[in-house]
């Protein structure tokens, strides 16, 4: 690691002894935190353990039930949003809480604006503030452009900007790379290195632990709201990290459900087009067979399940199930057609906040729920509920909490046990563990082998490798919009499918 700042570097924010609960639930207990300047801090740990709630607590959000928080050596017990910001904090979210409609010079100005409060913001003043922040990081990026045009990555490095411009000394960063292609991870790497020279200090959170440890110079594990471990990067690697996050050791290898590869196919595409996104697509899938489906951001992997699933009917070509050709022109159609499909922004397409753990389970399936086709049946939703949140060990007091209140990582198990609660013929899932810790990963994967044993056929999208490896009978690999590459069996290994991506 480059221009590495002494270890002995006072931290610039402490958080000291925190303990927070949510009714019966301890979210954290007496976790000690500190952060350097020029430093970036990997905090880790499994779905649930409390990272988020760390960040929530250091950036005013919530309120810690004891403990302090120490910024440039002034103590505070508790912070509003507002003096965190003052005091230097700022947190990029994955959604990184832009206005689409405004400029990127805008968003970078205007928080700090209203921050300095500053009742009014001047365009004369706004853009070569702007300017010279971008300019000053060597970016490359368009400020008169309306935030809702720009890339995820650009949206980013708009978030870091205007970070920035309010004077950050802390930048928490919650999962920065799971949106983003391998390239803009490399830039968002560099850039990283030019906030640490500015000697900003840097915290992220993320389940990508190879990207952690090359990126980060200190490490904290939280295991069920208390701390584990912290110390300075180098002395971990992916195993030790995993088994500080766990408590034991998980492993990662290829391990395949049977099924009957003579059967009739489940799921037949033949020449399916859809201009702009992909061309002349023709795969099968068995009953009880996982078929992958891989390809760099961009290359219309996700689009190819999202016109089997009715989002964007495609233009041209024939898909039957079980034989019968199906229409696909919306939704509807492709769940009667025998179609699930788990999307990857859980957030916004997956799921209703407001609602519970059960309410949300069942909201796929009711019809499946029902005695003499017009009584719900209370007893047989009561069991599918609770034997999917026992299944997925979701992380809550019980089914009726909200699920707003969940962490991201069990957010995402509730949408897997709405699909899986419908028992489609086919069920689709796009990315079906980002934001799932690694010693989760497995378990999920387990229940898609026994839902393929059970005669589902499932197909995968995802760009994690081993997780392709571990699960998959076979994988297309789609470019531009093309399947360039199709890996089956043995072949099946991380170096042929990441040669089909870089092929
Ligand atoms: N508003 C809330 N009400 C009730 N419980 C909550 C609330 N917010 C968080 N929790 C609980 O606190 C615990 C810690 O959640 P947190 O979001 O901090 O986890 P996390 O480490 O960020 O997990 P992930 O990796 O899944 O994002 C979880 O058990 C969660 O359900
Ligand atoms: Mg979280």
């Amino acid at each position: 690691m480059s221009s590495e700042p002494s270890a002995a570097t006072a931290p610039v924010l402490e958080a000291r002894h925190i303990v927070k609960t949510y009714g019966g639930v301890t979210a954290l207990d007496d976790v000690t935190f500190e952060a350097r300047a020029g430093h970036v801090h990997c905090l880790a740990g499994e779905n649930g353990c409390g990272k988020s709630t760390l960040i929530k607590i250091i950036s005013g959000v919530e309120r810690p039930d004891s403990g302090s928080i120490v910024i440039d050596g002034e103590e505070y017990g508790h912070l509003t949003p507002a003096e965190a910001i003052r005091a230097g904090v700022q947190v990029i979210y994955q959604d990184f809480s832009l206005f689409p409609n405004l400029s990127v010079a805008e968003n970078i100005v205007l928080t700090a604006q209203v921050a300095d409060r500053k009742r009014l913001f001047s365009a004369g003043s706004t853009r070569p503030r702007a300017q010279a922040i971008v300019d000053e990081l060597g970016l490359d990026i368009d400020l008169d452009a309306r935030v809702e045009s720009l890339s995820v990555a650009n949206r980013q490095l708009t978030a870091i900007c205007r970070a920035l411009i309010s004077d950050a000394k802390v930048i928490f960063m919650d999962e920065p790379t799971t949106a983003l292609t391998r390239t803009e991870v490399s830039s968002l790497f560099a850039l990283v290195e030019r906030l640490r020279e500015r000697n900003v200090a840097l915290v992220f959170v993320t389940h990508k632990l190879e990207e952690a440890l090359q990126v980060s110079q200190d490490l904290t594990i939280l295991r069920s709201g208390s701390l584990v471990v912290t110390g300075p990067a180098s002395d971990f690697d992916r195993r030790s990290v995993t088994k500080h996050m766990t408590g034991r050791d998980v492993i990662e290898s290829r391990h395949l459900n049977d099924y009957d590869a003579t059967a009739a196919p489940r799921l037949s595409v033949e020449g399916l087009t859809l201009s702009g996104a992909f061309r002349d697509v023709s795969f099968e899938v068995r009953p009880g067979e996982i078929l992958g489906v891989t390809g760099l951001l961009g290359s219309g992997r996700s689009e190819i399940v999202e016109s089997l699933f009715g989002i964007y009917p495609a233009g041209s070509g024939t898909v039957r199930v079980d034989g019968r050709q199906v229409r696909l022109h919306s939704i509807t159609d492709a769940i009667d057609a025998g179609f699930g499909y788990v999307p990857s922004d859980r957030l916004t397409e997956g799921l209703c906040l407001d609602k519970s753990i059960a309410d949300n389970t069942i909201s796929a399936s009711l019809d499946r729920h029902r005695r003499w086709g017009i009584f719900t049946d209370r007893g047989k939703v009561a069991s599918t509920i609770d034997r999917f949140f026992t299944a997925l060990r979701i992380k809550a007091p019980d089914v009726s909490a909200p699920v707003r209140s969940l962490s991201g990582g069990n957010a995402q198990r509730v949408v897997l046990a709405k699909w899986l609660a419908n028992d489609p013929r086919v069920l689709m899932l796009n990315g079906p563990t980002v934001g799932v810790d690694v010693g989760s990963k497995e378990e999920i994967l387990d229940i898609l082998r026994a839902q393929a044993t059970r005669g589902m056929s499932i197909v995968v999208v995802s760009d994690d490798v081993p997780e392709l490896v571990s699960v998959c009978h076979r994988v297309l690999v789609v470019r531009r919009g093309r399947v360039t590459h199709e890996i089956a069996g043995d072949d099946v290994t991380a170096p042929a499918i990441e040669s089909g991506l870089a092929a």
